[in-house]
């Protein structure tokens, strides 16, 4: 696996693969990898020719008071973990190539990047938006592959690629979770045992709003306080915001007719968890 820490090197690299028709697939991630990384890994080495993934905590989504600093980080377990997936490269930027001094254009998704998530981190979307622009014009893939975990980021990205006409090929993978259904997370790192116990309530509650959709319940707010008294049992547990959604257009829906997501952000001490399902009527 080669490692390339200069933006203009892995242009040249992304060039050079380009001219005998490679197809480039890229999975962005900001490290401290998991088996929901790599399971996106897997898929990515299926898509194309030669798979890219970037490494890079990007200083511009988290907010002055957010945990960018205390965000975990272990490259040399990464590089291992990367090296037996059978990567060719690793993007590893440094923030100060990344975002040279004098840097000030940003990207905004409107309507998508304000709701849910965006209504309580505030640019963060922005940052994410930026980055994933700038990732795509360095590494030029024909694919990029994102989590469901993050749905609002995976849509907003489908979104800016619609809008700018990026020429890359968008595709999510499915949620991978822990035994208990605790979604993988690099902040699961925060919870101790008594937390991560408590934290398993966020996918329970979503499993709760699923089987009551099976029974008929078609009200979404029935369906959001289920979600919001299973949370609350758990100790520790500070519900940020529990949404039922249009899926596409993220805004807020009332009654479930055909498919709706069930969006959640829960506070666990100190670790900022999401979860989300779809679910049909
Ligand atoms: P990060 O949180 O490291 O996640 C990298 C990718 O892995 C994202 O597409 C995310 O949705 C996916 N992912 C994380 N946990 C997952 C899980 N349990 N199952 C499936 N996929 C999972 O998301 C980011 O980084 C950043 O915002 C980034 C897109 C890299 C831009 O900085």
């Amino acid at each position: 696996m080669r490692v390339i820490e200069h933006i203009q090197e892995m242009q040249i690299w992304s060039e050079a693969e380009q001219q005998p028709g490679k197809r480039i697939v890229l999975v962005p991630t900001m490290g401290f990898l998991h088996e929901g990384h790599l399971s996106l890994v897997r898929d990515g080495r299926k898509r194309g020719d030669r798979l890219v993934v970037s490494i890079f905590v990007n200083p511009t989504q988290f907010a002055p008071q957010e945990d960018f600093a205390a965000y975990p980080r272990d490259l040399k377990r990464d590089l291992e973990l990367l090296e037996r997936e059978g990567v060719d490269v690793l993007f590893h930027p440094s923030a100060d190539d990344m975002y040279p001094q004098g840097f000030q254009t940003y990207l905004e998704v409107e309507k998508l990047g304000l709701l849910l998530c965006g209504g309580f981190r505030s640019g963060h979307f922005r940052g994410v938006a930026t980055v994933v622009a700038k990732l795509f014009n360095i590494v030029r893939p024909h694919v990029a592959i994102f989590g469901e975990k993050d749905y609002q980021q995976l849509q907003i990205i489908r979104r800016l690629v619609r809008d700018l006409d990026f020429a890359v090929e968008v595709l999510g993978h499915p949620t991978v979770r822990e035994k208990d259904g605790l979604a993988l997370s690099s902040r699961n790192s925060y919870l101790d045992p008594g937390e991560r116990k408590a934290a398993s309530s966020l996918y329970r509650s979503l499993k709760q709003a699923e089987g009551l959709v099976r029974q008929g319940e078609r009200d979404g707010s029935r369906i959001v306080q289920a979600v919001r008294a299973e949370i609350d049992k758990a100790t520790a547990t500070r519900v940020e915001y529990i949404r039922l959604c249009d899926p596409s257009s993220l805004e807020d829906i009332g009654n479930i007719e055909g498919e709706a997501l069930l969006a959640l952000a829960v506070w666990v001490d100190k670790a900022r968890l999401i979860d989300n399902v779809l679910l049909r009527a």
